[in-house]
């Protein structure tokens, strides 16, 4: 088996920044109206969204958005993102190639140097041709590409299998690249989730090296894990079926299919699960978290990743010990701990490990196990 190491890392982070407040108060605004049509003809009334909530319940103060036009607007309150056509970029493999560009120059790699193109990430703008066949071209790069998704593990599952292709020498060189545009599957009208979310892109290219040598400022991959145990309480029902369920196939009804979650099981089940999964995986290596420099942990919600890292070192962890961009950028899916990575490891020393553990629907955990060289 070869050693492998990620020899570069890109993100891309839309510019447009939308505030808790600005949310709320479209939310509210539409809530006022839908309240009034609702009490004419006797339905429940909607309650009303908080900033305050959002910020104690899940941390998030800000996210950012790809195409923000259309998310405040009460009457459309979704991205108002314009079609192109079929021989053009697509929306997500310009996302993806942001990213990827940026990989590519921190690797010090061109284009005829990667082999291998895998497009992991929670939501596919379609599916097929594959985003990660389309991104390859947009590069000018050969070889195989193909999608993948788990949710918010997706970008860890893709170094799963990734880390797995380099190693045994299928592949030379693997791009996994994670554009998540997860604002355009959001239900702004949905109380319990319109804060929740951001857009973000990453990208990470292994590649092996040979036994005895050393890449200072790089991680050498020392194992990756994947846990799956099915659950419902993170869900879309979005799909090619949804028209041949409807009597009217004129249109395909998104209401009611997008993103929904039962936050506070979630909550409870991934904390235990996640603890475990973490605690688990460094005893194999022979380590405890107290070993361990660096979490960069899945940023979905900044309470649940202080109860992990509570249960899994039996003290409370600062934010040294595991950052978050949770704060500013919300939960970017499968991205976030990506762009925690990429944000938070130049002051690492050689020899010093560090943990990439993300979390979510499936429910799914993926990890890779990384030490400084
Ligand atoms: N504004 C004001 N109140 C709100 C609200 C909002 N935007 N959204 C929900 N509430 C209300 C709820 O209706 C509930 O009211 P009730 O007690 O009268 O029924 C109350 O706040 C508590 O709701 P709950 O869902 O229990 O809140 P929570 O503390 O669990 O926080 C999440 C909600 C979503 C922030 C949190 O559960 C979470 O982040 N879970 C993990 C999600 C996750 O990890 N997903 C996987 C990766 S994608």
């Amino acid at each position: 088996m070869k050693r492998v190491i990620i020899s570069g890392i890109g993100i891309d982070i839309p510019e447009a920044v939308i505030t808790n407040e600005q949310l709320v108060e479209s939310f509210n605004a539409w809530a006022d109206r839908e309240n009034a049509r609702r009490a004419a003809v006797g339905e429940p009334l909607l309650q009303k969204s908080d900033t305050a909530f959002i910020e104690h319940a899940s941390g998030v103060k800000t996210r950012h958005m790809l195409f923000p036009d259309g998310v405040l607007d009460p009457d459309r309150m979704t991205p108002r993102i314009p079609p192109r056509a079929d021989d053009e970029l697509s929306v997500m493999a310009e996302f993806g190639v942001a990213a990827a560009r940026r990989a590519l120059d921190d690797a010090g790699l061109g284009a005829g140097d990667v082999d291998m193109v895998i497009c992991a990430a929670s939501h596919h703008q379609r599916p097929y041709p594959a985003i990660a066949i389309e991104i390859q071209n947009a590069l000018g790069m050969t070889g195989s590409a193909f999608d993948m998704g788990l949710g918010c593990s997706s970008a860890a599952a893709g170094l799963h299998v990734a880390y797995n292709l380099v190693r045994t020498g299928a592949q030379k060189r693997v791009l996994v690249v994670t554009p998540e545009i997860i604002t355009g599957h959001l239900n702004f009208r949905d109380r319990q989730t319109h804060f929740i979310f951001g857009d973000a892109a990453s990208a990470v290219i292994l590649e092996p090296i040979a036994d005895g040598e050393t890449r200072p400022g790089r991680f050498e991959i020392v194992d990756t894990r994947s846990w799956t145990q099915f659950s419902n309480n993170i869900r879309t029902n979005f799909g090619f079926l949804l028209r041949a369920g409807q009597e009217d196939t004129s249109v395909v009804f998104m209401e009611g299919n997008m993103i929904k979650q039962v936050g506070n099981k979630v909550f409870k089940e991934v904390t235990v699960a996640g603890h475990r999964f973490i605690v688990d995986f460094l005893a194999d290596h022979g380590l405890t978290p107290e070993g361990v420099r660096r979490f960069w942990l899945h940023q979905a919600n900044a309470r649940m990743n202080a109860m992990i890292l509570k249960l899994a070192f039996g003290r409370e962890v600062d934010h040294d010990r595991a950052p978050m961009v949770l704060e500013r950028l919300g939960n970017t899916a499968a991205a976030g701990s990506i762009v925690a990575l990429k944000e938070n490891h130049e002051d690492m020393e050689p020899g010093d490990y560090g943990l990439l553990c993300a979390f979510g629907a499936g429910y799914s955990i993926g990890s890779a196990l990384l030490r400084m060289m």
